[in-house]
């Protein structure tokens, strides 16, 4: 095993699970949340800071989307289109960006 260091300041996971039955986040919307966050990291040139993974299930379905974002110790629930310009601006509010 070798041990590193994180790669990404941030790594942001998006529940990407889907249940047989039930409420999960693929039926409240999290693919096109997913796919949204990780065209607007690539569009604001931060592909090399944050990373936007996929997750399974967080056990929170009911309120799905689940988002979840390290370091920073944050759990964003039930999230809509509308709320991606605030989550980006969220999660790249203390980003450094290497000159
Ligand atoms: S399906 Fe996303 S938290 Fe369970």
């Amino acid at each position: 095993m070798k041990r590193n260091s994180m790669p990404y300041q941030k790594t942001v996971f998006v529940c990407l699970n889907e249940r047989d039955a039930g409420t999960c986040c693929t039926r409240s919307g999290s693919i096109k949340i997913h796919a949204q966050l990780k065209a607007a990291i690539k569009e604001r040139g931060l592909k090399t800071q944050v990373r936007i993974s996929r997750s399974g299930c967080m056990n929170r379905c009911m309120q799905g989307p689940n988002v979840m974002v390290f370091p920073d110790n944050a759990w964003y629930s039930e999230v809509v289109e509308a709320d991606i310009p605030t989550l980006l601006d969220e999660i790249t509010k203390d980003i450094l960006v290497p000159e």
